[in-house]
């Protein structure tokens, strides 16, 4: 069994710092962040996760998982989870990955293990890490082993994927690649693949840029189907019956710490990422696209009230970073339209959040920003009977029109234009 420290406690690095305690690994869980810590300690998350609780609770209880402030000088393998967000003129901002690394200089000795699982812009391992790193005076490579393994884990499911995934592990050198998957081989079922560290940062950061380009494609589309007269979902599913088809769904845009930011890394990269860099930006225009659909189904803002169901970046979680919907929400404030926001997952952490039929109450329009659970059993009966006008608009082509319909509501979706042929019944 070896000692690991966790180096950043949060989606990524407390599932991962638990899971192996789990397997009977000593952990500590460093961070900076002391609320995080301490709820550690006393076995307690402050994030959203399914059978994440469970499991801090039980490896914290079995002395296998602790908290800390200070970076622990006397652990085997120090795997790093720090932030890697983007600045606003959405360069990376690698001051997390920085300052970790320094942290490590007087706590790493000979035969200890670095491992950077934030998604890092290519080349972050050997020209940001390294130099960092030289300062031990270890052999890098030999003395002090390092490696890029990329976390591809799924939100909502995390402590699953942390399992079942296949891994990347990419080092500096073939030694440190292999030590690496030794360490990872005592969570992961699935297979674990040795390459470089910027291959594996490559990877990475290409995953999430084909589900941004192909996103994009789909928003596209859904942009010329309210134009051509077209249900842009109806497209998707028949195109998508060609066995060698698969568009992604469109929506109000792409969020997240993930998909939204790490197209960028290619960005700063390379200037040979145009299509890349014109995907962010078609998904990026989601938010004011809806927006302006929603203007136009109003007929003008004076005075007008949206109620907003959902606001985080995907559905049945509590997350709002880079959420195309908090700037939905933003963007109809600037307006002066009256907002009234429904969310039961992230309700904490709004401003304000209505219940389910109060956040109705005198709406002009109710707009499905993100298809939580909750949002399927609604009684649109109810929901008509609190509103002030009649439209709704389904920006996840998650309600069906004919129960919308049946209690007298108008049915809007994104990418399908209200003057399509209709066939009679
Ligand atoms: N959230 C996801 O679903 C997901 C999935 C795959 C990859 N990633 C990547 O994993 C990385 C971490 O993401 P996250 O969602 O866990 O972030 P997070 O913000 O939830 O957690 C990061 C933690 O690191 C701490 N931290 C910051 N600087 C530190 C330092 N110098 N030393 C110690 N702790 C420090 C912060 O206080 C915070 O608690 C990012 O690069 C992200 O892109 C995230």
């Amino acid at each position: 069994m070896k000692s690991i420290c966790v180096m950043g406690i949060g989606y990524v690095g407390l599932p991962t710092a638990a899971m192996f305690a789990s397997k009977g690994h000593r952990v500590v869980g460093y961070d900076v962040n002391e609320k995080a810590v301490n709820a550690l300690n006393k076995g307690e998350i402050i994030i959203e996760e399914p059978g994440l609780g469970a499991l801090v609770k039980s490896t914290v209880e079995s002395g296998h998982l602790t908290g800390s402030t200070v970076c622990p000088n006397d652990c085997d393998v120090y795997i790093i989870a720090v932030p890697t967000p983007i600045n606003s003129d959405k360069t990376a901002d690698m001051r997390f990955v920085r300052s970790a690394t320094e942290t490590l200089v007087p706590n790493v000795r000979k035969g200890c293990i670095v491992v950077l699982e934030s998604t890092s812009p290519p080349r972050t391992v050997e020209d940001l890490m390294i130099p960092i790193l030289e300062k031990t005076g270890l052999k890098i490579g030999d003395e002090l082993l390092v490696a890029h393994s990329p976390e591809r884990i799924l939100p909502g499911k995390v402590i699953e994927e942390l399992r079942t995934n296949s891994r990347i592990v990419g080092g500096i050198n073939k030694k440190s690649s292999e030590e690496v998957k030794k360490v990872y081989e005592s969570i992961v079922e699935g297979d674990i693949f040795l390459t470089t560290s910027t291959t594996a940062e490559m990877c990475k950061v290409m995953e999430n840029t084909f589900r941004d380009v192909n996103i994009a494609l789909a928003n596209e589309l859904a942009k010329m189907s309210e134009e051509l007269g077209v249900n842009a979902w109806e497209v998707i599913r028949l195109a998508n019956q060609h066995p060698r088809v698969n568009i992604l769904s469109p929506g109000p845009g792409v969020g997240g710490h993930c998909i939204a930011l790490d197209p960028w890394f290619l960005v700063e990269a390379s200037d040979k990422a145009k299509l890349i860099h014109q995907a962010r930006l078609n998904n990026d225009s989601m938010p004011g696209f809806v927006k302006k659909k929603i203007e136009k189904i109003l007929n003008g803002f004076q005075n007008k009230t949206v109620a907003l169901y959902g606001v985080t970046y995907k559905p049945n979680i509590d997350d709002i970073r880079e959420s195309p919907v908090m700037n939905l929400w933003k963007l109809l404030k600037e307006c002066g339209v009256n907002v009234r926001v429904c969310d039961p997952h992230a309700s904490e952490k709004l401003e304000e959040s209505y219940g389910m039929y109060d956040a109705a109450q005198n709406a002009d329009i109710v707009v499905l920003g993100v298809n939580h659970k909750e949002f399927e059993a609604i009684d649109f009966g109810k929901l008509a009977s609190v509103m002030r006008g009649k439209a709704v608009l389904d920006t996840r082509n998650f309600w069906p029109e004919k129960s919308v319909t049946a209690s007298g509501l108008e049915y809007h979706l994104l990418g399908k234009s209200d003057n399509m042929v209709k066939w009679e019944n």
